[in-house]
């Protein structure tokens, strides 16, 4: 899928942001390997920490319908009735990706808009991560 399109996405999910504390909306798109794409936007809450950010919205969504292999997501930010910004996802939303998905090819598309995209793989905004392999039992010979 073309990321423009994918970062369209992302862009209009962003409207159904719900941040009356903040006032900060995020949207992401994610792409799933099977070709689907599962958007999210971050909603938050008056207790705070119960807040979700756009990105893990999206793979919550993703992983409860079953997928578990990913390709790419965008991801867009800025203050409500202001400019689109870049926003680079969360340190949490990062950990996130890392247990889905592969640091070296999954790709993560930011911007300011569907025609100013930068695109980095998960290992470069998430370099010598902690991930599922790290839990897995030694082999025995
Ligand atoms: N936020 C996201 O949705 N994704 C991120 O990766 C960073 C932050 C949200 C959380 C909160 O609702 C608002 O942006 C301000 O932090």
């Amino acid at each position: 899928m073309d990321y423009r399109d994918l970062m369209k996405q992302a862009v209009e999910i962003r409207e159904r942001a719900y941040t009356p504390y903040s006032g900060y909306q995020v949207g992401a798109a994610l792409l799933s390997k099977s070709g689907k794409v599962y958007r999210g936007c971050n909603v938050e809450n008056a207790a705070y920490s119960p807040g979700i950010c756009a990105e893990r919205t999206a793979f919550v969504k993703a992983v409860s319908e079953g997928e578990r292999e990913f390709s790419a997501i965008a991801v867009i930010g800025g203050k409500a009735g202001g400019p689109l910004e870049l926003a680079p996802p969360c340190g949490i939303c990062r950990q996130v990706m890392r247990e889905f998905c592969d640091p070296d090819t999954f790709e993560i598309v930011l911007g300011t808009g569907p025609e100013d995209l930068q695109i980095y793989t998960l290992s470069q905004l998430l370099p010598m991560s902690f991930g599922p392999e790290n839990l897995k039992k030694q082999e025995t010979v």
